[in-house]
């Protein structure tokens, strides 16, 4: 079984980004990104409606973290640490298989600088490194193109595609399943 300690919090920084610990002060920013339809597109979750569900979702993210269930980082710029922009993460983490789910988010504004691909590195290489977490998965629409060029950039897998599996907007979509598996084992 894959043991887990997230505290002392591991917050990471990488050229450009700092991955911090999520708190109450993020809520505008969380609210602004998770109210995009540009970021909610292919996300089947509903839009956040105000900020008080913006606190309700920093709360359970803090207690799910304590708990050793999920670890969330905010991603901002060095430049700009305080200011939300984006986030990654681990959920659904099987510890009997030391397999978890990864997930990520970013403003619209930046996408396509690279900022995904340098944040999901950092985490990566942290959960390999600090965890004996073996693969990583990932879920997604499999219209979503820029999370699918991200994960095949980051060397995910595909491993199966869905034919209209999953029920969305009104209609039947695909959905794929990538995964990345710890190297040399
Ligand atoms: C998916 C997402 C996180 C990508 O973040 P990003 O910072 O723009 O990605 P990066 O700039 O790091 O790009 C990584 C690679 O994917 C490619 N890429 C990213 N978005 C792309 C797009 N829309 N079309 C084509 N290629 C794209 C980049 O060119 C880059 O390729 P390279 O490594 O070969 O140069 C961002 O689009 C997003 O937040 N989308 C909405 C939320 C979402 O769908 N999350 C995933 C749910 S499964």
């Amino acid at each position: 079984m894959m043991e887990l300690n997230f505290s002392p919090f591991p917050e990471l920084h990488t050229k450009r980004l700092l991955l911090r610990e999520v708190s109450k002060l993020d809520a505008q920013a969380l609210m602004q990104i998770r109210q995009s339809d540009a970021v909610m597109e292919f996300i089947d979750r509903p839009r956040m409606k105000n900020l008080e569900e913006a606190y309700a979702f920093i709360e359970n993210i803090i207690s799910s973290v304590e708990k050793n269930e999920s670890i969330f980082w905010v991603i901002a710029e060095e430049e700009n640490p305080d200011l939300m922009i984006g986030s990654i993460g681990f959920w659904r983490i099987e510890k009997q298989h030391y397999r978890a789910e990864i997930g990520y988010l970013l403003h619209h504004d930046h996408w396509q600088k690279g900022f995904m691909k340098e944040a999901a590195a950092a985490v990566i290489t942290w959960l390999f490194d600090n965890t004996q977490a073996h693969s990583i998965e990932a879920n997604l629409d499999a219209h979503n193109t820029g999370s699918v060029k991200l994960l095949e950039s980051l060397g995910f897998e595909r491993e199966g595609y869905f034919r209209e599996n999953y029920f969305y907007k009104g209609q039947f979509t695909d959905s794929a399943l990538y995964s990345l598996i710890r190297k040399g084992s």
